[in-house]
């Protein structure tokens, strides 16, 4: 089951002079698809399947801005209700508010379809005004082990660490989270033993752990992200709706969140404003600014070239080739859907909704060969790696 939360590439804008009734076919059409499509969830696929059939819970979704009328937008709009106010009776069907051990038992709809109409306003104005957006936590899977593997040449030269699409930053404090690699050598931790935060994932080859554990994170010197909507970790309503958009039901998901929330909030790390091409280059200065100039900088995209254009993407590789020629060693490591990053191929085991892990690394302003590592879960639940760096 795919779990991603939001699809990269934007619906088409709906005709202005549509009839509502047409737009409303249309959205229950895309909560039946999703009840199909997420059977495995029982409380959103069973919210799902019934708001494609009752046009008042439905209808909500038509004060959507242009191209954001999904069901996972409104789906976010009643949980970010739901974890504000506790006490609505659909509150007690949420793992993220009730806990996983304490849900009701039965049918969800009908306190579901109370709490919907009883703040209908509050939920199309969410809709209305909102986009869904995520972090994810557990995505420090992929990107330690991609780390460890794009920096294997150079493992005590501190980093200087810019990520693309940041969202909260979750991601660029990696190194004081706990991971752990299940492989079939054994597991391997990386990070913070310490930490609060636990991250997890089954290295399906062995490769991963094998290098995690050989190389383990350079030091962290530098990290500042780049985002076009970045969210500030000490504005709880940002960081509610961020939440909110996270998928209730998936053990784990929500904890792991709250817990990077607590962690990063006293000193979150900084996350500029901006689009991700154009600003790379102050990012990158900010970045070597804090780590030194002889730093290693490593630019990271994980899940966020999927939202640029393809002439974008190919923006953002000539603008990283050129930020190569000032840096000693640059290393460019993406977890991007098939086909999204130029340079790396896609590995043979790719589907559609896998996560390709690659590298391009320069050292010295000369390109190294760039290389798909291989495919990973959307959210580092497993990866499947099959070519193991080794140094230069
Ligand atoms: C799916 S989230 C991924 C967040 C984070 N990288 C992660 O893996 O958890 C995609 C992020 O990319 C951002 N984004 C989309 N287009 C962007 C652009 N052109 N420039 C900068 N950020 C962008 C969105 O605002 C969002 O925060």
């Amino acid at each position: 089951m795919s779990m991603s939360t939001a699809s990269p590439v934007p619906e088409s804008a709906v005709p202005p002079s549509e009839p509502a009734q047409v737009r409303l076919a249309r959205i229950q059409r895309r909560f039946a698809e999703f009840a199909q499509e997420y059977a495995a969830l029982p409380l959103y696929s069973t919210i799902s399947r019934h708001v494609a059939e009752d046009d008042e819970t439905a209808s909500l979704l038509l004060s959507a801005r242009p191209g954001q009328a999904r069901p996972v937008l409104w789906l976010a709009a009643l949980h970010d209700l739901v974890l504000r106010r506790p006490d609505v009776p659909a509150a007690q069907w949420y793992p993220s508010v009730a806990g996983a051990g304490a849900l009701a038992h039965g049918d969800p709809w009908p306190d579901v379809r109370r709490t919907v109409l009883d703040h209908a306003d509050e939920i199309s104005d969410r809709i209305a005004t909102r986009a869904t957006q995520t972090n994810e936590v557990n995505r420090a899977v992929y990107v330690t082990v991609g780390l460890a593997a794009a920096t294997a040449d150079r493992p005590d030269t501190p980093l200087a660490l810019v990520e693309l699409g940041a969202s909260a930053g979750l991601l660029l404090a990696l190194d004081r989270y706990s991971v752990e690699l299940r492989s079939p050598d054994g597991p391997v931790q990386v990070g913070d033993p310490a930490s609060p935060v636990r991250c997890s994932g089954d290295d399906r080859t062995g490769v991963g752990a094998r290098i995690a554990a050989r190389t383990g994170l350079p030091p962290v010197h530098g990290r500042v992200g780049v985002d076009a909507a970045p969210v500030d970790l000490r504005d709880d309503e940002a960081v509610r709706w961020l939440e909110a958009c996270l998928w209730p039901e998936v053990p784990g998901r929500v904890e792991r969140f709250r817990s990077a929330r607590d962690l990063l909030r006293p000193d979150p790390p900084p996350v500029l404003a901006g689009d991700m091409v154009d600003g790379l280059a102050t990012a990158v200065d900010r970045a070597r600014r804090s780590a030194g100039a002889d730093a290693h900088v490593v630019v990271l995209s994980s899940w966020a070239m999927t939202y640029l254009a393809p002439d974008r993407r190919d923006d953002l590789a000539s603008a990283i080739e050129a930020l190569s020629r000032q840096a000693p060693d640059l290393t460019w490591l993406t977890a991007e859907p098939p086909g999204c990053v130029p340079g790396i191929e896609v590995p043979h085991d790719a589907v559609d909704g896998s996560t390709v892990l690659g590298v391009r690394r320069w050292r010295k302003a000369r390109e190294l060969g760039p290389l798909a590592l291989g495919t990973c879960h959307p959210h580092g639940s497993w990866l499947n790696l099959t070519l193991p760096l080794t140094p230069r």
